[in-house]
């Protein structure tokens, strides 16, 4: 039933005006998982994200919070909520310290027990003016407000943005951690591979739609490798080609390729010409839509 459901949004749809940002739209986050909303810029992640708030009004649709519905009347529940906006923004001239406390007294029946063991593991200078702080540092406030009364579910909008990659890693143990202890999470990304670290359960959003929702495990088999290749002489791309492999352009001898699944057939092919030059550089989602989705076909080599 409901329970087990910490979110549950039916058929949700948004128009900005005339515009239709996010479409028919169906999510169910069970207790305990770490969901990954994933999607490019612009595909309707915060949006979707401000609605199940209440920041924003849905145009149809439904959202369910623990199994209520979700309007401006009962944003009591949000007490139970740990957020971290997509866009961090701190005004005052308050220190970081006086900013915690202050989100804490806007949540007066959850104590914030834990707001110094945040402070801690993020490595955080409470002392500082909230105005002087780098991004990294203002979304490190925002991630210790969002843990720091101990919430029982997290709604994180691409939470990692402006994070070095040491207190990324932090973050990342963070959410493990906690969801081992049967905390729920829903974040929105849109990186393939942070998804693919953190995550269970993903759904792919674009343009406002929901393509596809599955197991990460399933999402891992999916991936696809880019490889540049700069071999030392001339290479035929159609001795390379096969279904796993696309030669996405070449350059006389400097080949770009996508690789699907086995990436050791790949290795034994190539293996037979010398090569100058070998990298492989993250896929972008746009990549992995074009192999598996067909959407995107004149998107360019990038
Ligand atoms: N207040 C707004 N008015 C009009 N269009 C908006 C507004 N906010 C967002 N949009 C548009 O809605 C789409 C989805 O935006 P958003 O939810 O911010 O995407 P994401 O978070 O996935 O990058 C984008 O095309 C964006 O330009
Ligand atoms: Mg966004």
């Amino acid at each position: 039933m409901t329970e087990q459901r910490v979110l549950e949004i039916k058929n949700l749809t948004k128009y900005y005006g005339k515009f239709l940002a996010v479409k028919k739209i169906n999510i169910i986050v069970e207790t305990g998982t770490v969901y990954g909303f994933l999607g490019p810029n612009g595909a309707g992640k915060t949006t979707t994200i401000r609605i199940i708030l209440s920041i924003l009004k849905a145009s149809s649709g439904e959202v369910r919070l623990f199994g209520i519905p979700v309007d401006r009347s009962n944003v009591h529940i949000h007490e139970k909520i740990g957020y971290i906006p997509g866009d961090v923004a701190l005004y005052g001239h308050l220190t970081v310290k006086q900013m915690l406390n202050y989100f804490a007294s806007l949540r007066p029946g959850q104590p914030s027990s834990r707001m110094e063991e945040m402070i801690e593991l993020f490595d955080l200078d409470v002392t500082k003016n909230t105005k002087a702080l780098s991004r990294g540092n203002r979304q490190k406030v925002a991630i210790v407000q969002a843990f720091m009364h101990n919430p029982d579910f997290y709604i994180f909008d691409e939470p990692s943005s402006g994070l070095d990659p040491l207190m990324q890693q932090v973050l990342y143990d963070l959410i493990a951690e906690e969801a081992k202890n049967g905390k729920t999470f829903f974040i929105s990304s849109h990186y393939l591979g942070e998804i693919q670290k953190i995550a269970n359960i993903v759904s792919i959003i674009r343009e406002g739609e929901i393509i596809s929702t599955m197991d990460v495990s399933k999402l891992d088999q999916q991936v696809v490798q880019k490889v540049h290749i700069d071999f030392k002489s001339d290479v035929d791309p159609s001795l390379l080609q096969d279904s796993n492999i696309t030669v996405l352009s070449q350059d006389k001898n400097e080949l770009i390729l996508i690789i699907k699944g086995d990436f050791n057939s790949f290795l034994d092919k190539i293996s037979k010409f010398p090569i100058e030059k070998f990298y492989a550089p993250e896929p972008s989602l746009e990549d992995y839509f074009m192999h598996f989705y067909d959407l995107k076909r004149n998107s360019g080599v990038k």
